[in-house]
């Protein structure tokens, strides 16, 4: 058996489509524009081309980016006090501060500072905790991606054992908590696995749906996969090709050629759970940008 893939391009560029709409209602009904301020602190290279690409993304939908690049040697105070001045800027909407932040900066204590009603990242306590209560709230962009790619190609979660591999505070942890709850999307039944998981197969092959966030390739092998279930591959691992123009490649969690033979959908790395982050960034902005969330 050969699995459909689950086109994460395809999938983004429907609902930037929405977005754009959205958008121009919201100008026209009340004259708002939505506004996100990025802040990014230091050089590293992966997050200057995420953050590159969120600035494009959000010029390509009509959304006002405000651009904040700092060195590496911003202090955490200096930091702090640029996020009450966004907290207090009538056009910015949502906040985002580009993950990891320099050593000598706490990252809680920045996440916490940002007012709740613009945490469109949906990492500060008060969103993750609605996020666990099932109250409305800002989905955190990676796991609500994962939700919209599993409602929009149809795979039913409803009683489905989804088994999640990793547990980090940005993927496993709420995406794990999205999946249980009275919710499209939800009612299903996890299983959360980890690096001190005794005989992970034992769990993986148990999946009807199952999500790869470990941050390592080949963390998931033919093998491990019940034939006809649901993969979803959150990994994006640079590996070493010299004979590719950047020197390097991206790789998922999954071994993708010998899984697509026994899983019956799948998500492949570059172009499945990838573009859907920035195009739930821009959901939340717009969110924002619109009031509900306080
Ligand atoms: N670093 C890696 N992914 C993310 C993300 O979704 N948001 C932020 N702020 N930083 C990240």
């Amino acid at each position: 058996m050969s699995a459909t893939i689950i086109n994460g391009k395809e999938i983004s560029a429907q609902i930037r489509q929405e977005l754009r709409q959205q958008i121009q209602e919201l100008h026209h009904a009340r004259g708002i524009t939505p506004g996100l301020a990025v802040i990014l602190v230091g050089e590293d290279p992966a997050s200057q081309s995420y953050v590159t690409a969120k600035e494009r993304a959000c010029q390509e939908t009509g959304i006002y980016s405000d651009d904040n690049r700092l060195p590496a040697t911003t202090t955490q105070q200096e930091l702090l006090q640029l996020i009450q001045q966004k907290n207090q800027d009538p056009r910015i909407h949502g906040i985002l501060v580009q993950l990891p932040l320099p050593r000598h900066i706490d990252e809680q204590a920045v996440i916490a500072a940002i007012a709740p009603e613009k945490d469109v990242d949906g990492f500060s306590p008060i969103s993750l905790g609605r996020l666990m209560l099932g109250q409305p709230t800002f989905l955190s962009c990676t796991p609500h991606g994962i939700i919209q790619l599993l409602l929009r190609s149809h795979v039913n979660t409803d009683g489905a054992h989804v088994v999640v591999v990793g547990r980090s505070n940005i993927v496993g942890k709420p995406v794990a908590n999205l999946l249980f709850q009275k919710a499209a999307g939800g009612n299903a039944t996890v299983t959360i696995c980890h690096r001190h998981t005794r005989d992970l197969a034992h769990f993986t092959r148990q999946a009807d749906i199952l999500i790869a966030a470990a941050g390592a390739p080949h963390t998931i092998t033919k093998e491990m996969v019940k034939p006809g279930a649901v993969v979803i591959d959150v990994g994006v691992n640079r590996v070493s090709a010299p004979d590719s123009p950047r020197g390097y490649r991206l790789q998922g969690d999954v071994d993708f050629a010998e899984v697509s033979q026994v899983a019956s959908q799948i998500t492949p790395v570059p172009g499945g759970v990838g573009p859907m982050t920035i195009t739930m960034l821009l959901y939340n902005t717009v969110l924002a940008a619109k009031g509900e969330i306080r």
